[in-house]
This record gives C-alpha cells, sequence and structure tokens, in this order.
C-alpha cells in the first residue's frame, strides 16, 4: 500500500477569524486565504500528490452578507484571470466542482478562462470546490443519470457523473478548528483520513502540511479488512 496520499482534500476554513484576530475586516482574511492556498497548492502538487481538492465557497455560503459574497466573488473574478499564468507555470491543471446556478456571467468567465488555459498542465491537478455541495453533487448526479436511461449504476460509471472524475480522497484536512465536513466531498471522503487542525487557514503552511503528513504515513489504513502482517498471531 502507498503511504503518500494521492488525492489530499482542504476545507479551508478560518480566514474571517484570522482577519478578526487582527481587527481587520474578514475579506483581508480571504485575500490572505488565496495567498496561502497558491504557495501550499505548488508545494503539495510538486509531491507525490496527483490531486488536490479545495473548499473555497460552499453552496451554502450564500447565506452570508451581500458585501462578503461580492467580495468573494470579485476575488474569485480576480484571482482566475490575472493568476492563471502562474498556475501555467507552474504545470498545475485547474479544475471546478460544483453548481453554476447562482454565480455570475463574470465568475463563469473567469473559472472557463483558467480552466482551459490550464487544461494540458501534467503536475497535478486542482480542484477548486466553488458553489459546491457534495449533496448537490450526488443529486444533480442522479438526475443526469435518469436523463441519460442508464438501466444499472456500477461505481466507476456514478464517479463520471459526479463534478469530477476524480480517485477517493485519501487525506482530508480542516484548518480553523471546527470539527465537521460541512457539505465538503461526503461520497469521495468515505475512507479518508481526516485530520482537524486549530491553526486558522491563512496561517497553514507546508510545515505543518508535512507534520500531517507524517502522522497521515503512520495511519493504519485498513479499509475494513484487517493487517495480518503486522500481527503476530
Ligand atoms: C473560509 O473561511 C472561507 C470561506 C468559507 C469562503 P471563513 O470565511 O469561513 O472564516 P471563518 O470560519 O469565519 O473564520
Ligand atoms: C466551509 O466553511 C466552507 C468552506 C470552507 C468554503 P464554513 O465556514 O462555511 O462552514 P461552517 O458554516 O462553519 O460549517
Ligand atoms: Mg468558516
Amino acid at each position: 500500500m502507498k503511504k503518500t496520499p494521492n488525492h489530499v482534500a482542504i476545507i479551508l476554513d478560518g480566514n474571517g477569524r484570522w482577519a478578526e484576530k487582527r481587527n481587520k475586516k474578514r475579506s483581508f482574511g480571504h485575500k490572505e486565504g488565496f495567498e496561502t492556498l497558491k504557495k501550499l497548492s505548488q508545494y503539495i502538487l510538486n509531491s507525490e500528490v496527483s490531486v488536490l481538492s479545495v473548499y473555497a465557497f460552499s453552496t451554502e455560503n450564500f447565506k452570508r452578507s451581500e458585501e462578503e459574497v461580492s467580495f468573494l466573488m470579485n476575488l474569485f473574478i480576480e484571482k482566475f484571470t490575472k493568476e492563471f499564468e502562474y498556475y501555467q507555470k507552474e504545470n498545475i491543471k485547474v479544475v471546478f466542482s460544483g453548481r453554476e446556478t447562482n454565480l455570475s456571467k463574470d465568475v463563469l468567465k473567469a473559472m472557463n478562462k483558467i480552466q482551459s488555459m490550464t487544461k494540458n498542465n501534467t503536475l497535478g491537478t486542482l480542484n477548486i470546490c466553488l458553489n459546491y455541495g457534495s449533496n448537490y453533487e450526488i443529486i444533480d448526479a442522479c438526475n443526469n443519470i435518469i436523463k441519460d436511461n442508464v438501466d444499472e449504476v456500477t461505481i466507476e460509471s456514478f464517479n463520471k457523473y459526479l463534478y469530477q472524475d476524480l480517485p477517493m480522497i485519501d487525506l482530508l484536512i480542516r484548518t480553523g478548528k471546527e470539527k465537521r465536513l460541512s457539505n465538503f466531498m461526503l461520497y469521495q471522503a468515505a475512507y479518508a483520513e481526516i485530520f482537524f487542525l486549530d491553526t486558522l487557514f491563512p496561517d497553514f503552511d507546508s510545515k505543518e502540511y508535512e507534520k500531517v503528513l507524517e502522522d497521515y504515513k503512520k495511519r493504519d489504513r485498513r479499509f475494513g479488512g484487517i493487517n495480518y502482517e503486522k500481527k503476530n498471531n
């Protein structure tokens, strides 16, 4: 069994509190969070990890104030439009998971741009979950299966109906103290090793990621079986 994870996922939580602790507006934390994401995705995808999924905006995050939502949407537009060159240079393929409904034309345009500019990159895939909810992903998949008049669904064929056809998550990290999944990749996380960190996302760095990785490698991933060689009987 390979000890290094193939698919890492991060619920990047704590941007707002990071800013509030510094008497700054929550938007300051979101900006800083994007810088952290940039550095981390480069670091993680340069290891043996082939897919990094990140939770950037949930379907439920539309419940936030208009000011915060529109700041975030503008930040997405700015980052995806201006920074595609960075991901291009780093050879990272950017894809998205989520519903298009409720996203403005400008946001969709920026998403399409970075996606199409980076589509042939081979270092690894950065899957950005934006306007993403796991319940909607499963329901959308079911409705598309019905539309296709499929007689029988298998694990492999079901995977193709998800927003992205990705391997199962090996390592799932949530920063920002909370111990919940908040509607993030519930299906893909079926056998993920989960780490809940107190660190607020803008403070999360490669050093702390390495510590998590060390711990991950020590975990006994049994997938319901038993590692008989490990036992002396
Ligand atoms: C995560 O940080 C980023 C998004 C949800 C967009 P939060 O904005 O949830 O930050 P906290 O949890 O309020 O500190
Ligand atoms: C989860 O964080 C969503 C993202 C990180 C994008 P939230 O801050 O929205 O989660 P809750 O509300 O604490 O569950
Ligand atoms: Mg939060």
